[in-house]
């Protein structure tokens, strides 16, 4: 008898999470690596949340919580969707969760069964395909186009809805791409949607604040209100109050599937941390004018790497409206050899070598579904962005 699971056996370990350790291994010998594969702001949570954590704990309000989130946190969860999404919900409609991950995973467990589909756009986040896997669901990959800028349309959505269809798993701004559809673009995939009164929408809004260039943010039950009554809308505070580490993700949708998302949770880790759960309140209802510095801070550097990596022979990298990614293409690399000997057959390969003779981590487009390419998380200083890229310039320059 097998002791590891069967489920286990078809997912994999997360490759961004092998980036990191790779490049904390290579740090360990000394050697001056840029990392730019975490996902992560690299801003400070604002004081005026961290202020209503400290109180929280003073406050005594250390103990277990409403298994899916404590009540005022619920109503900030409403009133931000009313404001910032026109979306009506009460707070019998909305599930707390230890981060938008663990949302996610909730809503796929509470409703997958064996053979049900899942329509994933490519590339996609890296945890979707294998969250579906864990829930005995098949994901279906709908590849978004290079030259429309990583999305998909309309024609390409409808072929891949079958009887089996869930969910469609939908996410704008994107990780990795950065990709955001505009409000005709997302009303052309509604439209479809409409025409398909079986398959449910999971859209996955977590960088709805990082847009560029006076984007306007849409999500799906706004743009198309017949689809209110079969999409979850998840979101949280970890990318737009530079949060990632207090866990607290969100959703609102239809009463029954929040009853069977708070059904798994209270069989696995029970309430969000209730000091997080205090943050996020004054996160959500408190001033908001972190949102604005940060947003110029990432356009800033978007635009400062989408230049410099241009400028690298070989590399083609569109301008993405929004989150903190670029997701350049390196198909004119592909067949050469680095100037450490490396043949660069894909783009795994050219991530290594890049990490190997170059000192720089980026993660192989393969892992998000979309290849040739590599992801950038620009996150981090302009310095060291500017070092970064003269470094992956002269690491294309190697290349014969
Ligand atoms: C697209 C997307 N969804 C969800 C998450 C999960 O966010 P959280 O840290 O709140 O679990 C991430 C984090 O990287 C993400 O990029």
């Amino acid at each position: 008898m097998a002791f590891l699971s069967d489920t286990l056996a078809r997912v994999k370990p997360s490759p961004t999470v092998a980036m990191t350790g790779k490049v904390a291994e290579l740090r360990a010998q000394g050697r001056d690596v840029i990392g730019l594969s975490a996902g992560e702001p690299d801003f400070d949570t604002p004081e005026n949340i961290k202020a209503a954590a400290k109180a929280a704990i003073d406050a005594g309000r250390t103990k277990y919580t409403a298994v899916d989130g404590i009540a005022e946190l619920k109503s900030a969860i409403c009133a931000k969707f009313d404001r910032e999404n026109g979306l009506s919900y009460t707070p019998s409609q909305v599930s707390v969760s230890s981060g938008g991950k663990q949302v996610l995973f909730n809503a796929l467990m509470a409703t997958l069964n064996a053979g049900d589909e899942v329509i994933i756009p490519t590339p996609y986040w890296v945890s979707y395909p294998d969250m579906v896997l864990i829930g005995g669901g098949t994901p279906v990959f709908v590849q978004g186009q290079a030259d429309q800028g990583y999305k998909i349309n309309a024609q390409a959505l409808e072929a891949a809805i079958t009887p089996q269809t869930k969910w469609f798993l939908f996410n704008s701004p994107s990780n990795p791409s950065g990709a955001a559809y505009s409000p005709s673009e997302l009303k052309a995939l509604t439209d479809v949607l409409m025409r398909h009164p079986d398959v449910w929408v999971m859209t996955d809004d977590m960088y709805e604040h990082l847009t560029f260039d006076g984007f306007e943010f849409t999500t799906p039950a706004q743009i198309e209100p017949g689809l209110y009554e079969r999409t979850l809308t998840v979101n949280g505070v970890s990318k737009a109050y530079a949060m990632t580490g207090w866990r607290i993700g969100y959703a609102a949708g239809p009463e029954p599937l929040i009853a069977a998302m708070r059904k798994v949770q209270s069989q696995s880790t029970s309430n969000p941390c209730s000091i997080s759960q205090w943050a996020a309140v004054e996160a959500l209802s408190g001033p908001q004018d972190y949102i604005a510095t940060s947003c110029a801070a990432f356009k800033r550097r978007r635009d400062l790497v989408v230049a410099q990596l241009n400028a690298c022979p070989g590399i083609t990298c569109p301008t993405p409206e929004g989150a903190f990614y670029v997701y350049p293409s390196i198909k004119e690399c592909i067949g050469k050899t680095s100037a450490g000997g490396t043949t660069i057959t894909d783009d795994a390969a050219f991530a290594n070598a890049l990490l190997e003779e170059g000192d720089v981590a980026v993660v192989f487009g393969a892992a998000f579904g979309l290849s040739p390419n590599f992801r950038i998380s620009y996150a981090t200083s302009d310095d060291a962005l500017l070092e970064a890229c003269a470094r992956i310039k002269r690491f294309c320059e190697g290349l014969r």
